[in-house]
């Protein structure tokens, strides 16, 4: 690994604590105006400061993001079919010209494993780390997001190998109660674990401790934490699980505390 590919990790991942939070506002690329992310400015205004990097289109990065911020961008580089089509027929959408000028950190696309478009995605997936290696740019392989299927660690397992396997420098996907350990034993790249859909906060909690005490390297979450009543209280109390070992209680406890307190006031390092 060079070093522009390694000083670009590192900036994603907090020193102290090895993990990262990875704030997920991207999901406006094929669901379009979803809860939680229909002003998206004032989204990520207050979500930004507990955020240890940005997982967002080009779009709404250069539209709803001020230039000036220090946090990372992961931008996410695929597309194609909205949510009323064929969602495994992504393709390629920005460039990695593009990426560098918007000074991105790293680039995410999603493959789609035992799906309509599985051979194509995962193709496609090799091309774009063949292209990043060339920059020192790294790439997260977003795997079984956005569709119903059995999200079981066999599957997880295969998909989540199948993307290191290809290249990836690091992987997007979901906790499975059972064996995710396996999961992530199999894959010898990091993986983050994606939220899913809004679930109570104190279950959210414990999926990232979970998943956390399973080897996941941490969090890339959307939905948990920006259609929370209280999103910054929950981004900091999801923060305390990865980076400070909270249990289960204590990040909720903190969560209960934070959310009467006025956002500025809020900050958990
Ligand atoms: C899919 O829409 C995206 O890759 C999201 O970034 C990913 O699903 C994480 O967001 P959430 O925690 O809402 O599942």
């Amino acid at each position: 690994m060079g070093w522009g590919m390694k000083n670009r990790l590192s900036g994603i991942f907090n020193p102290k604590s090895g993990k990262t939070v990875m704030l997920a506002v991207d999901h406006g690329y094929f669901q379009g105006p979803t809860t939680g992310l229909k002003k998206p400015r004032e989204t990520i205004t207050q979500l930004l400061p507990y955020s240890d990097c940005l997982f967002v289109t080009r779009g709404i990065l250069r539209n709803c993001v001020s230039p000036a911020i220090s946090t990372p961008i992961f931008l996410r580089v695929s597309g194609g079919p909205s949510v009323l089509g064929e969602l495994s027929n992504e393709d390629l959408t920005t460039s990695m010209k593009e990426a560098l000028r918007l000074n991105a950190s790293g680039v995410g696309m999603s493959i789609f494993v035992g799906e309509k478009n599985e051979d194509r995605t995962i193709s496609s997936l090799g091309r774009l780390v063949n292209e990043a290696e060339e920059y020192g740019m790294p790439v997260l392989a977003i795997t079984a997001v956005g569709k119903e299927m059995a999200r079981d660690a066999r599957y997880l397992g295969l998909a989540c190998r199948i993307a290191a396997e290809i290249g990836a420098h690091m992987v997007k996907t979901y906790y499975c109660e059972e064996d995710f350990e396996k999961v992530v034993e199999g894959c010898p790249v990091p993986i983050v674990i994606a939220g899913g859909k809004k679930i109570p906060e104190k279950d959210a909690l414990q999926m990232a401790f979970s998943a956390i005490s399973k080897g996941a390297a941490g969090v890339d979450m959307g939905r948990n934490i920006f259609q929370s009543e209280h999103p910054a209280a929950m981004i900091q109390a999801i923060r305390a699980v990865v980076h400070e070992n909270y249990s289960v209680d204590e990040a909720f406890e903190l969560f209960n505390k934070l959310k009467g307190q006025k956002v500025v006031d809020r900050v958990v390092e």
